[in-house]
């Protein structure tokens, strides 16, 4: 039997979502009770929550029985095989043999999909850890449209913890599907992740600008605010100086800004670990400041619901807050949905079995886990396996794992083949080989030279190195870049030199230094991580009593890296940094650069300009890093690792040069 699963919003294809909503109308046009259509009549729903529910559950068991089917469950999930260890595949299986369809929330991202591979009959996700809520967002979608008509062009300001919030997250991916702004107003610490902003970028074309957020202060003071646009002026966030004019620009922008709806959520408390630094500071609240400006007095309130504080029951009166309809959608929505969904049995086959191939395996007994420590691969491996997606558009040319469970995102470091049990870091020039190993099942990705080494692989060779900066001119050009960085820096107290891990970092290091000596000031250093799994932002030098990830709000960031190509590894940096706060200016210095660019960056302040072709590579050899070796940039070219036999040192810089 061909079966859908509903378990991310990006199953379902505009149209079917359009079409749902139709059924849904009807759904709520006829009688509710007994009258109602039989459409389920002689199927069983089995509701397993793994968390707990009012609504998703509440309203999935009420729709089901007003289609005219019955519901089985457990009260609780604690309470069933679960607590004797039973994996959750084999509690799919089981229980799908009970039931013709299974509503499934789980507190592992990615578990959900994972029953539903085990699972004969339909399994919905009614939410995945932080992942994806979807049957929320269909209500969410539904309610917004009744209330402002066309979602195309329509202005949603999602609020508090959207790093945690899966409401979120599966509701901003259809925003953007069907072509609205969203603007985003985190609490501090809970910002969108950084996998999310990516895929609305790659996907949807959308951009992040920081938007001047005065517009929102009256609401929500201290917070920040990014605008998601897939239209003009989108390019904003790429321009590397946030000057006077942009800053004029984005102002006008933000006060032209008609706003549609405030998406409330609450802090995921039982999501954040504890000790963790997420939930300090100010929460963005909606209550009677929002109630008294004349600028919102068309704009709902949505809220997934449940509420702590962040929404005052002031608003509960007023013909704006539509939460509690939001809320009763969730029966007709979850009725059409049902119908839909046996209805297509047999039918199609799913969209997410279209869209995913080919995926990458290990072939290997180790390989590449996901970096996301909730994700389903990592806390079950009875179940799942590892898989990938595997994307050739990582900043610099970088190829990218996307779990196929989480959607967290790795970046290879070292690749090797099969057959020839040979292996080298993974490099842009290699991005056909790696198409061409990965169809015929020969591709082994490692996530160190020690591991690939431990599975009996052997170097290839690259071609001869060439010196092209020694160590006294890399000196004499971090010299002068601090220079001119100094000339150009009215308060040099407000500086933050920002490196991006790991090269750009020491790097960082060495021009503050210098900043420190012909200054005489001290000079905060940073770190980006763009691949990271904890902080996007680490502060290396904190300034006294200042938290541990540095403020960039107001701050000259001078981002640093060591090679400069095409521009990816900059522009994700950039978003990062307008992620996390609004800085008077970012400048951009690299050690070298490339040519060749992708994005339009310019950098700022350059060591040396080395034209180079993709089938070269420029490494910059740091003391720090690599331990006997003096300063020094080099440049070989890669010899295509099929045409390689002979053996010999491995290259050992695990970063794709950018
Ligand atoms: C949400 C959830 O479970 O993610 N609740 C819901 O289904 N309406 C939101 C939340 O718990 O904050």
């Amino acid at each position: 039997m061909k079966k859908r699963d509903l378990i991310s919003i990006e199953d379902l294809s505009n149209q079917e979502i359009d079409e749902l909503f139709q059924v849904a109308d009807n759904m709520l046009a006829r009688d509710r009770g007994a009258g109602g259509p039989k459409a389920c009549s002689g199927r069983i729903m089995a509701t397993l929550f793994y968390e707990p529910s009012t609504r998703t559950r509440l309203s999935f068991e009420s729709a089901m029985q007003r289609l005219g089917g019955t519901v089985i469950s457990c009260p609780d999930m604690k309470s069933s095989s679960t607590a004797k260890g039973e994996s959750i595949a084999d509690t799919a299986r089981v229980v799908s043999s009970y039931a013709d369809v299974l509503v499934v929330r789980h507190y592992w991202d990615g578990a959900v999909q994972a029953m539903a591979e085990y699972a004969e009959v339909p399994v919905i996700n009614a939410g995945d850890g932080s992942h994806e809520h979807p049957t929320q967002t269909l209500c969410d979608l539904y309610t917004l449209r009744k209330e402002k008509g066309d979602l195309k062009g329509l202005t949603v300001v999602i609020c508090g913890d959207l790093k945690h919030g899966r409401t979120i997250h599966s509701l901003v991916y259809a925003l953007a599907r069907f072509g609205a702004h969203v603007i985003t107003l985190a609490a501090n610490g809970m910002e969108l992740p950084q996998y999310v902003i990516e895929k609305l970028e790659r996907e949807y074309h959308y951009s992040l600008a920081p938007v001047a957020s005065d517009d929102l202060h009256a609401v929500v003071r201290e917070t920040d605010a990014i605008y998601l646009t897939p239209s003009q002026p989108h390019q904003l966030a790429l321009f590397t100086q946030v000057d006077a004019e942009i800053q004029q620009r984005l102002s006008k922008m933000a006060s032209g800004i008609k706003f549609d709806a405030f998406y409330v959520t609450r802090k995921q408390k039982e999501r954040i670990e504890e000790g963790s630094e997420g939930g300090n500071g100010s929460y963005p609240r909606i209550g009677r400041d929002f109630l008294k400006e004349r600028r919102f007095k068309d704009t709902v309130v949505m809220h997934p619901l449940p509420r702590v504080d962040e929404l005052s029951q002031e608003v509960d009166k007023d013909r704006r807050g539509i939460y509690f309809k939001q809320a009763a959608y969730g029966v007709p929505i979850r009725m059409a949905l049902l119908k839909f969904l046996f209805d297509s049995l047999d039918k199609a086959k799913s969209r997410a079995g279209q869209k995913k191939a080919p995926l990458y395996e290990s072939p290997e007994p180790i390989g590449p886990r996901c970096a996301n420590a909730n994700c389903v691969t990592r806390t079950e491996n009875i179940s799942t396996r590892p898989r990938f997606e595997v994307l050739f558009t990582g900043p610099g040319g970088a190829l990218i794992l996307k779990c196929f469970y989480c959607d967290h995102q790795l970046k290879v470091q070292y690749m090797g083949h099969t057959r020839s049990r040979k292996y080298c870091p993974y490099d842009i020039a290699l991005g056909d080989t790696v198409r061409e190993w990965l169809q015929h099942g020969e591709l082994a990705i490692f996530d160190s030279i020690k591991q690939a080494e431990e599975l009996g692989y052997e170097p290839y060779k690259s071609g001869p190195q060439r010196s092209i900066m020694d160590e006294a001119e890399m000196r004499e050009a971090l010299c002068r870049m601090s220079e001119e960085i100094l000339k150009e820096s009215k308060d040099p107290e407000r500086l933050l030199i920002l490196g991006i891990r790991t090269k750009g970092t020491y790097l960082a290091k060495r021009i503050a230094e210098e900043l420190e000596k012909r200054s005489q000031k001290r000079i905060e250093v940073g770190e980006i991580e763009i691949y990271g799994a904890g902080d996007d932002l680490r502060s290396l030098s904190p300034l006294e009593g200042g938290p541990s990830s540095p403020s960039v709000k107001d701050r000259g960031v001078i981002l640093v890296d060591d090679v400069i190509h095409t521009g990816m590894t900059v522009k994700n940096a950039m978003s990062i940094i307008f992620k996390s706060g609004r800085p008077q200016s970012v400048r951009l210095a690299v050690l070298v650069d490339r040519g060749h660019r992708e994005m339009p960056v310019k950098p700022n302040y350059v060591g040396k300009h080395i034209p180079s072709s993709e089938k070269e590579r420029v490494r910059v050899k740091l003391r720090e890093v690599e331990q006997d070796e003096r300063d020094k940039v080099v440049i070989y070219s890669i010899v295509s690792p099929e045409n390689s036999h002979q053996r010999s040192a491995p290259s050992s810089n695990p970063k794709a040069d950018n």
